[in-house]
């Protein structure tokens, strides 16, 4: 199949709606990354996301709508706390766990009876879902198990060939994926930490807990093995935790050159001149946690593509969008170094 990348001007959003109406299947921007997007109520065209993928069919989908006043077109009862988060953080990376509509295809939500909601903080998917008058189920828009996209470009490495448009709406500006919170339970649970940081939903609702795979450090690691490897780059990625994290991995630096290997190195500007002397490949996260998640999966690819033999990277603590970077990396990572 020819996959046409499109630059993101109303004709072609135009373009894209159709193709998503008549079941096709099309790749666009939204505030975090990148979405691989289909009719979320056409079960044949949901299945091409996960054929395009290769993602196994028991990870549901997160659906995008264009509005809150959409939400009652894939969810069937929506609690107090979520219509106030909702309210409060939509359009944005904040997804919320619902109970589902029983019109949603059990492919969608991989047979549960909750389906996973969004709405997107940008003009591009917002103008998408209203052309299209449709629910847009959309995981993000890489091969399974590869880093997610955080450009047009990344997208089209991973799956031209494989899906009808990809429109090009530039880098986007969170760089991580939404915050996935289950409502269900009291208090309610992040099953996945991202865009929309802990400490600003308890602003909100009070008390959240998290999932325990997103907290190496505070709750004991459990061997790598059990973590869900996810969002990888090629060369082996190791991460550096802990309050000696940063001696650890500049020993760690100098240990790979002396074997005569190439070390690639994700690193917040304060620390790129160091290791720069120390002879690594330096990717600068920029200066603050908003540019470390901007930049975090461009700079896995970027490394990936100077052929790199390992990639070093500190963690960046557990504060604000710290805690989503801090699980990206330790599910990227082939190991984790804990320090003490
Ligand atoms: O920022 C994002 O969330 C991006 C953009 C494209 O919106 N999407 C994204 O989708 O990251 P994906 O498929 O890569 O991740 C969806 C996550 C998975 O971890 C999945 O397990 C969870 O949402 N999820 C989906 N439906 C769920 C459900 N019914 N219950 C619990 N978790 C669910
Ligand atoms: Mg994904």
């Amino acid at each position: 199949m020819e996959t046409r990348l499109l630059p993101a001007i109303p004709e072609n959003i135009a373009l894209a709606a159709e193709t998503i109406k008549a079941g096709g299947l099309v790749a666009f921007p939204t505030e975090t990354v990148y979405g691989l997007g289909a009719n979320a109520l056409d079960a044949d065209a949901v299945a091409r996301i996960f054929a395009a993928k290769e993602r196994p069919t028991a990870d549901p989908l997160i659906v995008h709508l264009s509005g809150l006043d959409q939400l009652s077109r894939v969810a069937r009862s929506v609690p107090t706390t979520a219509q106030r988060l909702a309210e409060t953080f939509w359009p944005g990376p904040l997804t919320l766990v619902l109970s589902k509509q029983p019109h949603v295809p059990a492919l969608v939500t991989s047979g549960l009876d909750t389906v996973a909601v969004r709405v997107p903080d940008h003009a591009v998917a917002l103008a998408l879902l209203r052309a299209a008058n449709l629910p847009i189920a959309a995981p993000s828009a890489n091969r399974f198990g590869h880093v997610s996209p955080t450009t047009a470009q990344h997208v089209w490495h991973d799956l031209h060939g494989r899906i009808e448009i990809i429109l090009d709406g530039g880098a986007t500006a969170v760089g991580v994926e939404s915050t996935v919170l289950d409502v269900s339970t009291s208090p309610p649970a992040i099953l996945r930490p991202g865009g929309i940081p802990a400490e600003m939903l308890e602003a909100v609702i009070g008390p959240v807990a998290v999932l325990r795979r997103s907290l190496p450090l505070d709750q004991g690691l459990p061997s790598p093995g059990l973590l869900e490897k996810h969002y990888a780059p090629r060369a082996a990625l190791i991460f550096f935790i802990g309050p000696t994290g940063r001696e650890a991995l500049m020993a760690h630096l100098a240990a790979t050159r002396a074997a005569g290997r190439r070390a690639g190195v994700l690193a917040m500007d304060e620390d790129a001149p160091a290791l720069a002397r120390g002879g690594a490949v330096v990717y600068r996260l920029g200066a603050d946690l908003n540019s470390v998640a901007r930049h975090l999966y461009a700079g896995l690819r970027w490394l990936d593509a100077q052929g790199v033999d390992v990639i070093l990277c500190r963690d960046f603590g557990t504060g604000g969008l710290g805690l989503a970077i801090r699980d990206r990396l330790t599910r990227a990572a082939a190991r984790v170094v804990e320090t003490t």
